[in-house]
């Protein structure tokens, strides 16, 4: 390419990022305090070479048929569920994400809810807040004990490793489902034991979800599932928002079909279904479970590095399609 790259950026990424890109190329950031709208970002994609998104950002045959010089694809997330990967694919598009930088601040963030639900404290800071707490009393906001219990985590890649991890210190046991089972060191050093679905749900005192967005695991939390579910469980979602499907989880609620649920992820986003909003059994936190500065930074540097490596003539570190578009 004869002059420097065009690159379209949907968010004004933190210097470390936008210090990798200048180098790249000419940079077109959208800098607005809110997502960019569909029709400017299909406006400014039509005369770039590449995108650096976000997940709310939907990349597909309409984007890229508006941007038809694109050759990279850069979502600052480890979900892609927002780019149609085989659409770019068909149009010789590089896909890429932010694996494996963010693994341990989501786990922290998963533990986080597990922890506030169970000991009730997002119900105890609004009291005290209130004003109308009126000191210690041996039965004011009553949990539930997490440490010692069964933790059931679905999906057991990176992120469902990371908290099973922790769970260690916690004394917890620790059970796992998902598509294929993990190697058996993994198995041995994170004292876990690879179960049926049927029995996670059966057994666990907490259900932690860890699992991509696809057409398997959307609405895997369904009412049939959640009637499996013990009456004292909690459900704790930092996955994907359509993994559970809300109204059945409203409908759980409130028939004390389980516990509670802590959210990090919504159907809808950033739509919250009013049923869930009432509920004082439910924890609702804003899609924040890579946001410390520190992984935040990480995953701009690294979605930055793949559009780099690209133009640099190197297949990017983190290609999806790169077995499809036949990249060494
Ligand atoms: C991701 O990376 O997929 C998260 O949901 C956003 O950090």
């Amino acid at each position: 390419m004869a002059s420097k790259p065009k690159i379209l950026v949907t968010k004004l990424l933190f210097s470390a990022a936008r210090a990798v890109l200048d180098k790249t190329g000419e940079i077109d950031y959208w800098a607005g305090p809110e997502a960019i709208p569909r029709a400017e970002l299909l406006k400014r994609v039509a005369d770039k070479d590449a995108l650096v998104c976000l997940l709310n950002d939907k990349i597909d045959a309409e984007l890229l048929a508006a941007g038809p010089q694109l050759r990279i694809v850069a979502t600052v997330s480890v979900g892609y569920d927002n780019i149609d990967v085989p659409a770019c694919t068909a149009r010789k598009v590089i896909a890429t994400n932010t694996p494996g930088v963010l693994d341990d601040t989501t786990a922290d963030l998963a533990w986080a809810l597990m922890l506030a639900i169970a000991r009730r404290l997002v119900e105890g800071d609004a009291w005290v807040r209130s004003g109308n707490w009126r000191g210690f009393s041996m039965d004011h906001l009553l949990g539930a004990d997490v440490y010692g219990k069964t933790l059931g985590i679905i999906g057991f890649g990176r992120i469902g490793r990371c908290v099973a991890k922790r769970g260690l210190g916690f004394g917890m046991r620790v059970l796992y489902s998902g598509s294929k089972r993990a190697p058996v060191d993994v198995e041995k050093e994170l004292n876990a034991e690879f179960v049926e679905q049927d029995r996670l749900f059966n057994e666990s005192d907490f259900v932690s979800l860890h699992v991509p967005l696809n057409p398997q695991t959307r609405h895997l939390i369904s009412k049939e599932n959640l009637e499996k579910m013990k009456r004292t469980a909690f459900l704790i979602n930092t996955s994907r928002g359509p993994v559970v499907d809300e109204e059945a989880l409203a409908e759980a609620l409130e028939n004390k079909i389980i516990a509670g649920a802590a959210l990090d992820v919504f159907e809808h986003e950033p739509k919250i279904n009013p049923k869930l909003t009432a509920r004082r059994d439910a924890i609702l936190a804003p899609h924040i479970g890579s946001a410390t500065v520190e992984t935040r930074t990480r995953m701009m540097v690294l979605a930055a590095q793949n559009v780099a490596a690209f133009f640099d003539g190197r297949t990017p570190p983190n290609a999806l399609n790169k077995d499809a578009l036949g990249l060494k």
